[in-house]
């Protein structure tokens, strides 16, 4: 069997770290790709230098030419500019519409068949940007956002009980934005409900500290964004795609009719396989969470409304 073919488009911050989720877990030869002349090159060289280290077997290749990541099979988009202190997700998107237009087209030229995994801020519209210019099918165009908005949520437990991260299961829906809507409901240490372990005051900090967990990281950086548990998160999503995993995980994905909304992204259960995204799986609301997931719905309809494509 041939290896599976992984590009990811911009060698920053993100880009570089999921190169390396990627290589160490051998999901196949990697494609690293930027516009800064040198920067991909020689991020590329380096990882591939751990190589006899770490013991992975993967070509990874940088470069700044598209012909390179012909016949991709996955593609991971994480280029464009990242949130600086003060700046919202949607303050980046201008610069970040125009960069995932350009990179999309050329990712439909050289590779058909791939399946597109978009991780630019905003990410529940500029998945919808990439899925727009694609003309792919629904199922393969997909954003991160629940993967690691439940990460964050799962880690924080973790902390809360001193318990393994292992026992702990999450679930995130709703944009990746500060509207985000963690379930608390769906939340289990062992399938035990964390209401049975955690009052509901400190459940109700977590949960407020998980929808601005991207700022708290932001204003400790000071300099940028997030970016290991984000690569980690996305390539957690390749890795169900590329070995049809077939796992269940809550990302952006196009909803025309599910959860009541309709022609948006945005983070629902899904389940992720050779197919990309093979079902979309509607859990059941209360009230409250609906109207939570509503308002986040109605956030990401106003962003998607400035853009022009
Ligand atoms: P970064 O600034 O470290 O890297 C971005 C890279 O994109 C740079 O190397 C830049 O040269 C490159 N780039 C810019 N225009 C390009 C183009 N047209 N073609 C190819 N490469 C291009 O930023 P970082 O930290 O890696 O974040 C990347 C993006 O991911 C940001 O928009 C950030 O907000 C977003 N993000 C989203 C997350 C999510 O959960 N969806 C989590 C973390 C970051
Ligand atoms: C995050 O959540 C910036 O969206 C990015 O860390």
């Amino acid at each position: 069997m041939s290896r599976k073919k992984i590009t990811i488009v911009g060698a920053g911050n993100v880009g570089a770290h999921a190169a390396v989720w990627a290589a160490i877990k051998e999901l196949g030869d990697i494609v690293l790709i930027d516009v800064i002349e040198g920067v991909p090159q020689g991020k590329g060289l380096d990882l591939a230098e751990a190589s006899p280290v770490e013991g992975f077997d993967a070509r990874i290749l940088g470069t700044n030419d598209y012909k390179d990541t012909a016949n991709s099979d996955v593609v991971i988009i994480t280029a464009g500019i990242a949130r600086k202190p003060g700046m919202s997700r949607s303050d980046l998107i201008n610069t970040n519409t125009g960069i995932i237009k350009g990179v999309t087209e050329q990712i439909v030229r050289y590779s058909p068949n791939a399946i597109i995994i978009v991780v630019t801020n905003p990410l529940d519209v500029m998945v919808y940007v990439a899925w727009k210019v694609s003309g792919f099918p629904k199922n393969r165009v997909i954003g991160l956002s629940g993967a690691l908005d439940a990460a964050r949520l799962k880690a924080f437990l973790s902390m809360e009980l001193n318990v393994s991260v292992e026992d702990i299961s999450a679930m995130v829906i709703g944009g990746h934005a500060d509207e985000m809507v963690p379930l608390p409901r769906y939340s289990t240490v062992s399938g035990i409900p964390i209401s049975q372990l955690i009052s509901k005051e400190r459940i109700n900090e977590i949960m407020q500290r998980t929808k601005k967990a991207g700022g708290e990281i932001v204003d400790l950086l000071k300099t940028g964004s997030a970016f290991y548990a984000p690569s980690a998160a996305v390539v957690e999503m390749a890795e169900s795609i590329i070995r049809d995993k077939k796992r269940i995980i809550p990302c952006a994905a196009y909803c025309n009719g599910e959860y009541g909304v309709k022609d948006m992204f945005i983070g629902v259960p899904v389940k992720l396989g050779s197919n990309g995204v093979e079902e979309i799986i509607e859990i059941e609301l209360n009230e409250e969470e609906k109207r939570a997931f509503d308002n986040s719905a109605q956030a990401i309809k106003k962003l998607i409304e400035e853009i022009k494509i």
